[in-house]
């Protein structure tokens, strides 16, 4: 007997998944601050990001933004006091930071790490292969990491260097996006990405990343302190994040409000009418959540 194929106006096989996605439910983070002492930094953060969506996250510095960003890739500094992320439905706080990864969660740093010793190659080749699941044929490794290279406008010199060692502002920011461009991950969080660049690492950047949104394939996360980036990459909802939670959200049009009035009528406004703003789906905005 043969099994019968998929139904002649298909096009999608009944196998192939419909997509990736990220679900942050109630999430509360604390921090290890000096010794003993924690610091509750995220107070209930919900946000659902979908494959092929583009998301800003906006909010004043020290509101916690790299926080949420290091809990999503489990940083071992910030402990996740309550609440739930999922990875179509598997539970990621279970998962160990590589298993993160391999599950297909990206965290582009806002500072990334030096690490003397490993060659950019290595560590790209490395990456690629616990990825992937096995090695990429070298010959077409070679060719695959020198076009990306080209296309972030990276001299190929940079491939036999350590990875970050000695590099600047916009050099680490272009390799963070190499690596975003090279593994294909479902979910990328982009933390500050856009800061401290020129005009032009900003572009090049910026279009780097929207090669990767034009996949669709994968979701991005962009957490951002300034709207400019947004010039360049348009995100299809915007959050406004202050005080560890999420205040607000919109479209597009929430940014250009953002550049021309700031953050002010966030900060100090306790409570979720901060914005005064319907939200624009569902029971997304719980109460400050506090863990005793
Ligand atoms: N490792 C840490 N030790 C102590 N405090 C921290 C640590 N990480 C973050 N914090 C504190 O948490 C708050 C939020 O920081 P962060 O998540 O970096 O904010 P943002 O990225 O929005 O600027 C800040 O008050 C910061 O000082
Ligand atoms: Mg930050």
């Amino acid at each position: 007997m043969t099994v019968p194929a998929t139904r002649a106006s298909g096009t999608t096989p009944a196998t192939r998944a419909s997509g990736t996605t990220l679900e942050i439910r109630g999430l509360t983070v604390a921090v290890e601050a000096d010794g003993a002492n924690t610091k509750e930094i995220l107070t209930g953060v919900d946000l659902t990001i979908r494959s092929g969506e583009t998301h800003a996250i906006m909010g004043p510095n020290g509101s916690g933004k790299s926080t949420l960003a290091y809990a999503i890739a489990g940083h071992p500094k910030y402990t996740v006091t309550g609440g739930t992320v999922t990875l179509d439905g598997e539970d990621v706080l279970a998962m160990s930071v590589d298993e993160r990864a391999r599950a297909g969660v990206f965290l582009a740093m806002q500072y990334p790490v030096e690490v003397p010793g490993v060659s950019v190659s290595n560590f790209l080749r490395s990456a690629a292969t616990a990825m992937r699941g096995e090695a990429p044929k070298l010959r077409l490794w070679v060719k695959e990491q020198k076009e990306a290279m080209s296309r972030l406008e990276m001299d190929p010199a940079f491939s036999e260097r350590s990875v970050n060692e000695g590099f600047s502002g916009g050099e680490k920011k272009r390799h963070e996006i190499l690596q975003l461009e090279l593994l294909q991950p479902k979910i990328a969080v982009l933390d500050e990405t856009d800061s401290g660049l020129d005009v032009d690492a900003l572009r090049v950047v910026s279009e780097g990343i929207n090669r990767v949104r034009a996949t669709g394939d994968t979701g991005v996360l962009l957490i951002t302190h300034y709207t400019r980036i947004l010039n360049y990459i348009k995100p299809d909802f915007v959050h406004v994040f202050v005080k560890g939670r999420i205040v607000d959200q919109g479209g597009p049009e929430l940014a250009d409000e953002l550049e021309a009035n700031g953050y002010a009528k966030y900060v100090g406004a306790e409570g979720a009418s901060a914005g005064g703003r319907a939200l624009p789906t569902g029971p997304v905005l719980p109460g400050p959540v506090t863990t005793a």
